[in-house]
């Protein structure tokens, strides 16, 4: 069956127009698959410094839209630009709110005024549907940026607006970032304080959270794995919204990411130096020394198991378990390349750890797309000991460039990694449980001792390539929850 279903699609990154993480490649690639199936989406995005600088194809759509902020209303432009599959993506122009250096922070953290600015847009990308005669069966928004937008539509836009009444999906990318405000702040939004700022509404321990303002106003909440949906019901992962996660667990649904795989395939990435794939694997060794040589490795670890990273230098990534073990890791006779923004202290350790072991440990700091690739394609072993991890992508490129993930059993790599039985030779990759430094190192040692029994690694490897990620079965899982969502089988939300 065609479907129709319009939906407008609202995120603060999108791939490859703006990125810092996951959601830009969940954003760039979702809504290509979607259409696929038929559905009309449409994505809304800040017009980031990065967007501008980034030399994308754009026209202007709409001039001098009038946009609230608080008491105010102040101007913005559209510009129009297309994802490679077509769809459209309206960019909310004011550059006193997005032309900065990045997304959402400076390394000394937050910006002051991120409040107003994503208040800004869910008040723009609302607006601007309308102006463009847009009327959207439902509104599919992502992370605490977007959480307003469900509670506009029961507040403001309830009313008189042509929005009045549309649905809102509601997905949870990562519970760590609730996007939390002084309550004096609330006027900013354009909500009443008696009809939102209540223990049911949008208030959390006496701040606002419009992460819980998606949650609660939302008529279905997604989020990115299964395990991950049950895990944010407890108090270990909840990390305080576990009760309201149990009260709308009938509305709770656990969608595993897929892979865009025309960006992460070795046998047609453009960025790596040789391309290669289950039958033809010599590229993959080839594509390890020339990372070698890229990185400044010694040219022995061309015969020693080579470990890579690729990460938000974050403590949800598990980096205080690599910082306390790296000393034991690297007397497994390994070599290292990390890849990593982010937090300074991280930053720091992993760089003296760096020092003392000239030669076999890499580290590149900095947000670098062409060199995540050239190391997905480098690698022997890809880790990622997260703290809790709600999809994780990494470990699913990995598999697809036949470098074994090592993972903590949790969220979506829990849900994607098998580990592997040597007796039955079935099994992906190498998983551990508790979050502690010796299960971490465990774990690598038996992905490193296989290693050395290269019959047995290359069918590890060919078990990982050909797990398929593909979107399109999560596309059909989001187009049931539309429907139920449009068609009105759901369970009823704060009012
Ligand atoms: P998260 O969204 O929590 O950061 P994911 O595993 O879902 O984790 O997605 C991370 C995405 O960001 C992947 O596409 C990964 O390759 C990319 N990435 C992370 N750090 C960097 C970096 N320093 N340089 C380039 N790409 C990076
Ligand atoms: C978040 C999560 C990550 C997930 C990504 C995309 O940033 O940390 O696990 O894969 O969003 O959904």
């Amino acid at each position: 069956m065609v479907d129709k279903l319009k939906v407008l699609f609202l995120a603060s990154e999108v791939g490859p127009f703006a990125k810092t993480g996951g959601l830009a490649d969940v954003a760039g690639a979702l809504p290509g698959a979607l259409r696929q199936l038929g559905a009309d989406v449409r994505l809304v995005l800040p017009y980031y410094r990065l967007v501008r600088e980034g030399n994308f194809q754009l026209r202007t759509v709409l001039k001098d839209l009038k946009i609230p902020l608080g008491s105010e209303k102040l101007p913005a432009n559209v510009l129009e630009a297309q994802t490679e599959d077509g769809v459209p993506v309206y960019l909310i122009e004011r550059d006193d709110l997005y032309d900065r250096p990045n997304l959402y922070g400076s390394a000394v953290g937050d910006y002051y005024d991120n409040l107003e600015r994503f208040s800004f847009f869910a008040h723009a990308a609302l607006i601007l549907s309308d102006a463009l005669l847009f009327s959207p069966d439902l509104i599919h928004c992502h992370d605490w940026q977007t959480g307003l937008v469900p509670a506009l539509i029961k507040g403001p836009y309830g009313d008189t607006s042509t929005l009045a009444g549309t649905p809102t999906v509601f997905t949870v990318h990562n519970l760590g970032y609730q996007g939390l405000f002084p309550a004096g702040k609330l006027p900013v939004t354009g909500l009443l304080k008696d009809e939102f700022f209540h223990p049911e509404g949008l208030e959390f321990w006496g701040k606002i959270s419009l992460l819980k303002a998606g949650i609660v106003y939302s008529e279905a909440i997604t989020t990115v794995s299964p395990t991950y949906a049950r895990e944010i019901q407890t108090s270990e992962y909840g990390l305080g919204m576990e009760g309201i996660f149990k009260h709308r667990r009938a509305s709770l649904h656990g969608i595993l990411n897929g892979v865009d795989y025309n960006l992460w395939d070795p046998a047609v990435d453009s960025h790596v130096t040789f391309n290669y794939s289950p039958r033809k694997m010599e590229g993959k060794r080839r594509c390890k020394e020339s990372l070698i040589q890229e990185m400044g490795l010694d040219p022995s670890v061309i015969k020693k198991p080579l470990l890579g990273m690729i990460s938000r230098l974050d403590n949800q990534k598990g980096f205080d378990l690599l910082v306390q073990m790296l000393d034991e890791i690297l007397e497994l006779d390994v070599g290292l390349i990390i890849l990593g923004s982010g937090d300074e202290l991280i930053q720091k350790a992993i760089q003296d750890a760096a020092t003392r072991h000239q030669g076999r440990v890499g580290f590149e700091i900095g947000f670098d797309e062409p060199l995540a690739h050239h190391i997905m394609a480098g690698v022997d072993i890809f880790l990622i000991p997260s703290r809790y991890e709600p999809c994780g992508l990494t470990q699913m490129y990995a598999l697809k460039y036949g470098a074994v993930p090592v993972v903590r059993a949790t969220g979506g790599l829990d849900d994607t990694v098998v580990q592997f039985d040597p007796l039955t030779k079935e099994g992906n990759g190498f998983k551990f449980g508790p979050y502690k430094p010796a299960a971490f190192v465990a774990a690598i040692h038996q992905a490193v001792n296989l290693f050395q029994d290269s019959r047995t690694w290359k069918r590890l490897m060919a078990n990982g390539m050909k797990a398929d990620f593909s979107w399109d079965k999560s596309a059909r899982r989001y187009l049931e929850i539309y429907r139920s969502v449009v068609y009105g089988n759901f369970q009823q939300v704060a009012q």
